[in-house]
């Protein structure tokens, strides 16, 4: 039988989807789980009639591999990722590359690759984003490690990557961890777009009185202009458009207002901190998304504890414009306090990060894609050295121009309570 071109391990809907996606741009795949239900269940199903062949156990998986073989996991960051690879060590030969494309802290990265190298394996970390549906359809990917380990997987991921017109969002990031660096500050800004929804949401539903109907039309609005146009507004719009089937009721109103987290952006804050550099809106997502959880204290305390006497809503107008423009502001401000946030990163850690690519690369497949990426890629094009995207002359004026609505939005929401 013939060898596969590239090895899958971690069949779980990730896996699967990233699977698929690589064998339909033409490299047929080995796939391989500790579970063999997983794998029985794909190669009977979606698998089917494709060149993916799936292995029960180990030793089989990776003597049907070419050589030297290239082999993505797709396991929960941690401890999974750290057994996967005692699990394959004895089968590795030298040159053999492994690439780990989960969300996993670039320090266990830069270890897992210095223990690997030892033995002549490469292991490249590797930022994947886009969820199952990027997985599938074409993720953005933010690849890390050594080079030319990196030159022999990239027809491959620049193939199954989102492309923006002919330009694929798959680039080498850098040395050691810093693929899963820069995945991790990604995330970092995902936490404060997603809050700065939330609160945009939360402003029109209780100083305007707009219902999740109104407000998910709304958000499709701002979604059909060409400067704000993302996938994060796109989502919310559908999410906030959703009754459901059984109260009729919106089902935004029926999800218990708490959220957890699985720790990307927790480490993004406890990183900039260690660096000293000032991520406000990200820290203040990470810290929203903890108070969220508690939410027996918050019920209990907000009865004792009391709002404005008189809400002064109605004293200090805000329209939606305000709050639309309030929003752009910030959501400027977040990509800037990142992209700040990896230029330290990349001095202290010497990743050698070029922001221009970085901006390129999520402006497709990734969860934080949006039109804005463009002219932040523009920024960093024309001043790669500018320290602040709010200093960038089109920034600056955009700033500027929404400060006004962006007080009054914030003023609004401190007097209504
Ligand atoms: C992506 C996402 C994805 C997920 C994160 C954050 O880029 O596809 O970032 O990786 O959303 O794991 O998850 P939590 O919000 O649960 O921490």
């Amino acid at each position: 039988m013939d060898k596969m071109n590239f090895g899958l391990v971690g069949v779980g809907v990730m896996g699967q989807n990233l699977a698929l996606n690589i064998e339909r741009n033409g490299t047929s795949m080995g796939v391989y789980d500790r579970v063999p239900e997983k794998v029985s269940g794909f190669i009977q199903n979606k698998a089917k009639g494709k060149k993916i062949v799936g292995s029960f156990d180990v030793a089989a998986f990776m003597q049907q591999l070419e050589q030297p073989r290239r082999i993505i996991l797709l396991v929960n960051a941690g401890k999974p990722v750290d057994d996967v690879i005692v699990h394959l060590k004895p089968y590795l030969d030298r040159g053999d590359i492994i690439i780990d494309g989960g969300n996993s802290y670039f320090l266990d990265t830069e270890r897992r690759a210095g223990e690997l190298e030892k033995d002549g394996i490469f292991f490249i970390g590797s930022g994947i984003s886009g969820g199952e549906e990027g997985a599938l359809k074409g993720p953005a990917i933010m690849p890390g490690g050594a080079k030319d380990a990196y030159e022999r997987v990239a027809p491959v991921f620049t193939r199954i990557a989102a492309h923006v017109g002919s330009e694929a969002c798959c680039a080498y990031m850098g040395p050691r961890g810093a693929g899963h660096y820069v995945k991790m500050v990604h995330n970092g800004i995902e936490y404060a777009v997603m809050q700065l929804i939330c609160e945009a949401y939360h402003i029109l539903k209780a100083a305007l009185h707009l219902s999740p109907l109104e407000i998910s039309a709304i958000f499709g609005q701002w979604n059909e202009r060409e400067e704000s146009r993302s996938y994060l507004f796109e989502i919310t719009s559908k999410v906030l458009s959703k009754i459901d089937d059984q109260t009729k009721i919106p089902l935004v109103d029926l999800i218990l207002d708490t959220a957890e987290q699985k720790g990307t952006g927790k480490w993004t804050s406890q990183n900039a901190f260690d660096l000293g550099v000032p991520i406000p809106t990200i820290n203040t997502a990470v810290e929203m998304r903890m108070l969220s959880s508690f939410k027996e204290q918050r019920t209990m305390a907000a009865r004792i504890l009391k709002g404005p006497a008189k809400p002064e809503g109605n004293n200090a107008p805000v329209s939606i414009d305000d709050v639309r423009d309030a929003l752009h502001a910030s959501i400027i401000i977040s990509y800037a306090q990142g992209m700040a946030f990896l230029r330290a990163a990349s001095q202290e850690f010497k990743y050698d990060l070029n922001l221009e690519v970085v901006a390129r690369i999520w402006r497709g497949g990734c969860i934080i894609r949006s039109k804005m990426l463009e002219p932040i890629r523009d920024a960093f094009r024309t001043a790669p050295e500018i320290q602040n995207l709010m200093v960038d002359q089109f920034f600056a004026r955009r700033l500027n121009e929404l400060q006004e609505p962006l007080r009054r939005t914030v003023r609004t929401a401190s007097m209504t309570g």
